[in-house]
């Protein structure tokens, strides 16, 4: 059966982009399912290192084809900013090698300046989102005032909406003491894009469910991550689509019987960007080793915005349920060489949460915040293990970690990260 699903097991930047590099080297189509560019993933092809942010992992292979699926939201104006900046690195993005859905959501300026206004308005519990219009423009396609990518064809019928909608924004983003928008210079902007788009927008269901019939491998790149799902995330810390399984299919519109993997990214430690609760974050020394100084692309600061994010222990509370809410038939763990040079690691194995032990974390927020973590203490190990790339090259003591992941959240890890280039890949087995 022709379907991988590629899910982030954490908060996000797992590392997804660079497993889905690896494993869209045997895929036909590469799709992404939701979100939008809030999502920011990391390529590494020889000397250039490419932040995708809308566009699937799978446009770094000229024989694969990439998907914008109807469950994200779509910047027009971004995405052609997109597409030029990656043609730009000598990658065709031509509309055979990219389709649009045109039942995706757009994401237009006012969703942008709502964005910025609603974490305004929220002062002290402002989630900390990208401020790209995610959750704004999920709100319009729930409240079923959208304006999907269909309509990126008729510039008269967009030009309307477009207006009408920063009409009925502008009061709020003026309310929260920003500038308004002016709805004709926002319309003609995104008209511009339109017209370059128009090439890439079909029906993907049908486009999807072809391919899956004939035989050919689809792989489903998720973005963020499993705590930021919005049903099964810390809301309201999340995001406002589903980044797990079942809003791949969602998504893409394709039944769950193409399905034959789940494949989990974790990190092989925590890293949260933006507010709410994170049990095992650390603060100091023991952070700024893990997040790194900024002087490596792959230092922990988000790429997208660039903020420093926040670190900790490797959580397999959190793993162990992302794994059953995605039903992972393996977990890819990255970034084991980032934890060379520690004497000693911790991973939470369970929390204590007024004074019970439990093994996933508790359904509501406020315990999620009580929730303490009870750690186990594996030995580090000293050697750089970037060079590795079979079992054999590991140190005892890094196979052990990998090992206890694996026990902990119960399912099987076949292959580790150790560097973000494409050869830094350990398979196990
Ligand atoms: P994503 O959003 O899940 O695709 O992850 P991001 O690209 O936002 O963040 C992951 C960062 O770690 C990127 O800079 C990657 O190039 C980098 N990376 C991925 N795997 C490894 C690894 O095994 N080791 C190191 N050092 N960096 C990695
Ligand atoms: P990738 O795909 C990490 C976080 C934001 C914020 C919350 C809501 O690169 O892993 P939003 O803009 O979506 O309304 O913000 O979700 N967030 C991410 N954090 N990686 C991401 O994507 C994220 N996408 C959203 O920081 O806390
Ligand atoms: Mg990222």
């Amino acid at each position: 059966m022709p379907a991988t699903l590629l899910i982030g097991a954490q908060w996000g930047d797992e590392g997804k982009g660079r497993v889905a590099d690896w494993l869209a080297a045997d895929a036909n189509v590469v799709a992404r399912y939701a979100g939008g560019d809030n999502a920011g993933h990391t390529v590494v092809v020889g000397q250039k290192v490419f932040k995708l942010h809308l566009i699937p992992s799978g446009i770094l292979h000229s024989s694969v084809t990439c998907v914008l699926g109807n469950g994200m939201v779509i910047n027009p104006v971004n995405l052609v900013r997109e597409i030029d900046e990656i043609e730009a690195m000598g990658v065709p993005v031509t509309p055979d090698r990219l389709v649009i859905s045109s039942r995706a959501h757009l994401i237009t300026p006012a969703h942008v300046a709502l964005d910025a206004a609603s974490e305004k308005a929220r002062g002290a519990d402002a989630i900390g989102t990208t401020l790209r219009g995610i959750g704004p423009a999920y709100l319009d396609k729930t409240g079923r005032q959208g304006i999907r990518a269909g309509s990126l064809r008729n510039e008269e019928e967009l030009a309307d909406m477009l207006y009408r909608m920063v009409e009925r924004a502008n009061p709020t983003v003026v309310a929260a003491g920003l500038a308004p928008l002016d709805p004709q210079k926002a319309a003609l902007d995104v008209i511009v894009a339109a017209r370059r788009l128009q090439p890439y927008i079909k029906d993907v269901t049908e486009y999807i469910n072809t391919r899956l019939k004939t035989g050919d491998r689809v792989l489903c790149e998720g973005a963020q991550g499993t705590m930021l799902d919005v049903d099964h995330g810390d809301y309201p810390f999340v995001t406002s689509s589903s980044p797990t399984a079942g809003g791949a299919l969602t998504g893409l519109g394709f039944g769950p019987r193409y399905v034959d993997s789940v494949v989990g990214v974790g990190k092989a430690f925590s890293t949260r960007v933006g507010s709410g609760p994170m049990p095992t974050e650390l603060s100091g020394d023991l952070a700024s080793r893990l997040r790194g100084t900024g002087e490596n692309f792959w230092d922990e600061f988000g790429t997208t915005t660039g903020r420093p994010r926040r670190c900790g222990w490797l959580d397999a509370v959190i793993l162990r349920y992302a794994a059953r809410v995605s039903g992972f038939t393996e977990l890819v763990l990255t970034k084991l060489d980032v934890l060379s040079g520690f004497d000693e690691l911790k991973i939470a194995t369970s929390y204590r949460v007024d004074g019970h032990e439990v093994s996933m974390p508790p359904d509501t927020l406020a315990q999620l915040e009580r929730a303490e973590p009870v750690y186990e203490t594996l030995p580090g190990w000293s050697e750089d293990v970037s060079r590795a790339r079979q079992r054999s090259d590991l140190p005892t003591n890094t196979l052990r970690y990998i090992q206890r992941v694996a026990e902990l959240c119960e399912v099987p890890i076949n292959t580790v990260s150790v560097g973000p280039e494409r050869d830094q890949l350990v398979h196990l087995s």
